[in-house]
């Protein structure tokens, strides 16, 4: 472990991403200060968080709960840095595979079709209300909302906000739930066919790619502004040929339309490196749920 790089206050500790990068911030020196929802019947059990390497010393659990924004302040009180990870997340209103083709409308900009997204790409948030399942409003426009005040807030307040928008997360995993991402991923292992729609050609990183790209922006000097970061895009009959090639056992020949991608050339033209490809994605994240009892 390094030496101390101060105290950062990471919000959803608990989450997929969030455990994930304590781990990663521990190892790197950091002390940290993180957030989890009140547990008043003290039933939750945070060892998979405090026998990290260095929790002991340099971890410290605070409640607060995002529907009382109040609720954070001790957590943040002291801190160099906070990383915003918390939000309800939920994949529960599964777009069809007709429903995701036609959100492809979208990505017409300047009259031209992209290839890929940079980040001067934008949710649709009239697109999303009049056109997606409803179920998947809540989340697809909070998160462009807010991504968008925190961003306003830092300009207005002289401050460094940085957002990083990962592709679909996939890993190995800490956490003691079955992360919704990593489901996802594994939709054509699964059998999950309700979830297909959500592959037709998806932006994927690997966990440790997004704590380390944290990390790495976290220290960057004067970093602002959006940063995308996905190591692979990989389109819905090539990630069921990846798949097949490596566990036969598990499915079917897919096809389906190719979508755009996710341009993370900006977060590697100051020097971020991607560590892990999709092999390291699916052996981490299948390896976890064999472990797990989730395949
Ligand atoms: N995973 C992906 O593929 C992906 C891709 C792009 C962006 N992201 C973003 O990355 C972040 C983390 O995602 P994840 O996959 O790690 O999700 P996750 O495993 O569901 O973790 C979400 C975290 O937020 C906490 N949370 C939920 N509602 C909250 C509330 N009302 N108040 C306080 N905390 C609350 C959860 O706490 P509990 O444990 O108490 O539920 C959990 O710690 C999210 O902002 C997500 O939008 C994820």
């Amino acid at each position: 472990m390094e030496g101390d790089k101060g105290t950062v206050c990471l919000t959803g500790g608990t989450g997929f991403i969030g455990s994930w990068l304590i781990n990663r911030l521990l190892q790197e020196g950091y002390s940290v200060r993180t957030t989890v929802r009140a547990d008043p019947e003290n039933k939750r059990d945070l060892t998979f968080l405090t026998s990290l390497p260095g929790a002991a010393e340099k971890l410290k659990i605070f409640s607060a709960d995002l529907n009382d924004p109040n609720s954070f302040d001790a957590a943040i009180e002291g801190s160099k840095a906070v990383l915003h990870v918390a939000t309800p997340l939920s994949f529960d209103g599964k777009e069809s595979l007709e429903a995701v083709t036609e959100s492809a409308n979208t990505v017409i900009y300047n009259g031209q079709e992209m290839d890929m997204m940079d980040e001067s790409f934008w949710t649709d948030v009239d697109f999303v209300t009049q056109k997606l399942n409803p179920k998947t409003h809540p989340y697809l426009i909070s998160k462009t909302f807010t991504e968008r005040a925190v961003l306003e807030f830092g300009t207005q307040h002289g401050l460094d906000a940085v957002t990083v928008n990962p592709g679909l997360v996939v890993g190995p995993f800490i956490c003691p739930r079955f992360p919704d991402s990593v489901r996802s991923s594994l939709a054509l292992v699964l059998g999950n066919r309700s979830e297909y729609g959500f592959l037709l050609n998806i932006p994927m990183v690997h966990v440790d790619d997004v704590a380390r790209a944290h990390i790495f922006l976290l220290e960057y000097p004067d970093v602002k502004g959006r940063y995308n970061c996905s190591s692979n895009t990989i389109s819905l009959d090539k990630l069921s040929e990846f798949l097949r090639g490596k566990y036969p056992e598990s499915l079917a020949e897919m096809k389906g339309p190719k979508l755009p991608g996710v341009s993370s050339k900006k977060l590697l033209g100051i020097g971020f490196e991607f560590n892990n490809g999709l092999e390291e994605m699916f052996d981490g994240a299948i390896q976890c749920c064999k472990e797990r009892g989730y395949l």
